[in-house]
């Protein structure tokens, strides 16, 4: 990366980053990305799983069709994350927190890196890999309390199956979570967006949210996205290295 602070932020944005107080980070694989975690669509993406792409493996119909096939899958992706650390990305994100009196972490990933970073508030659109819910009770637990790393795990509290407390593809959000999070883009002053290709929604839909309520969106991205037009500053480049720059 060759421009320096000076030349990557403009003085808008460093205006803004000194004297904002409610600040709202969207963020996506991509700010995973250089602790190792592939991206869905940037080329890197574990794709396929014993010959059936990530999304039929990680879909509702999969779920009703063969719950052990789901877990295997997520039991493999909760070992590859086991290993993985935060990067410089999160850990900036972390120190935002004691920074700005009013900051609000929304994440599409599942990952649980932000709060591995420290990070004590983190609003998760599609859930954790971290955690397993009962499909007859609802009960969630933590899956690092789990003895076994295979099989269906048994619900702590009546027994009955768990299931990746994960949003999958054809499922709604969390109840509560979108919500939250536009309650928040509806407020914020600053909104940054980072390492997503913004092609999901309802999660693509929160910088729309905050710029037609008055924030300044700032999306951090090697690469262009849908929402590099729309953004009112675009920092190219890795999230890794550009956030810890801003402070
Ligand atoms: N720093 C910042 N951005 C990065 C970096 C990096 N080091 N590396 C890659 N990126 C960008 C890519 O250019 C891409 O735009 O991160 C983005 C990752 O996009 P996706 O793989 O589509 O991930 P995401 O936007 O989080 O996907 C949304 O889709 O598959 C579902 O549920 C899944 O939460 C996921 C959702």
């Amino acid at each position: 990366m060759q421009a320096g602070p000076k030349q990557l932020f403009s003085e808008e944005l460093r205006g803004r980053f000194g004297e904002a107080n409610r600040v709202l980070v969207l963020t996506g694989a991509g700010v995973s990305a250089e602790s190792g975690v592939p991206t869905f669509r940037g080329g890197g993406a574990t794709g396929v799983w014993k010959g059936l792409p990530f999304e039929v493996i990680s879909s509702a119909g999969m779920l009703e069709r063969d719950l052990p096939a789901v877990w295997e899958w997520f039991h493999y992706r909760r070992g590859l994350l086991e290993a993985l650390k935060p990067n410089p990305a999160h850990e900036a994100i972390a120190r935002w927190q004691d920074r700005f009196g009013g900051l609000a972490l929304v994440t599409q990933n599942i990952d649980g890196l932000h709060q591995a970073a420290g990070s004590r508030e983190v609003i998760e659109l599609h859930g954790s890999i971290w955690r397993a819910r009962c499909v007859d009770c609802g009960a969630r637990h933590n899956l690092r309390e789990l003895r076994s790393d295979n099989g269906v795990p048994a619900c702590f509290d009546c027994g009955s199956s768990m299931r990746p407390d994960v949003v999958l593809f054809g499922e709604m959000l969390p109840l509560g979570a979108f919500e939250q999070a536009a309650a928040k883009a509806a407020s914020c002053e600053l909104c940054f967006v980072v390492g997503t290709s913004a092609v999901v929604y309802p999660a693509a839909s929160i910088p729309e949210i905050a710029r037609a309520t008055g924030a300044y969106v700032v999306e951090v991205n090697p690469e262009r996205t849908p929402l590099s037009d729309f953004s009112d500053e675009v920092l190219t480049g890795n999230a890794g290295e550009i956030l810890p720059l801003l402070g």
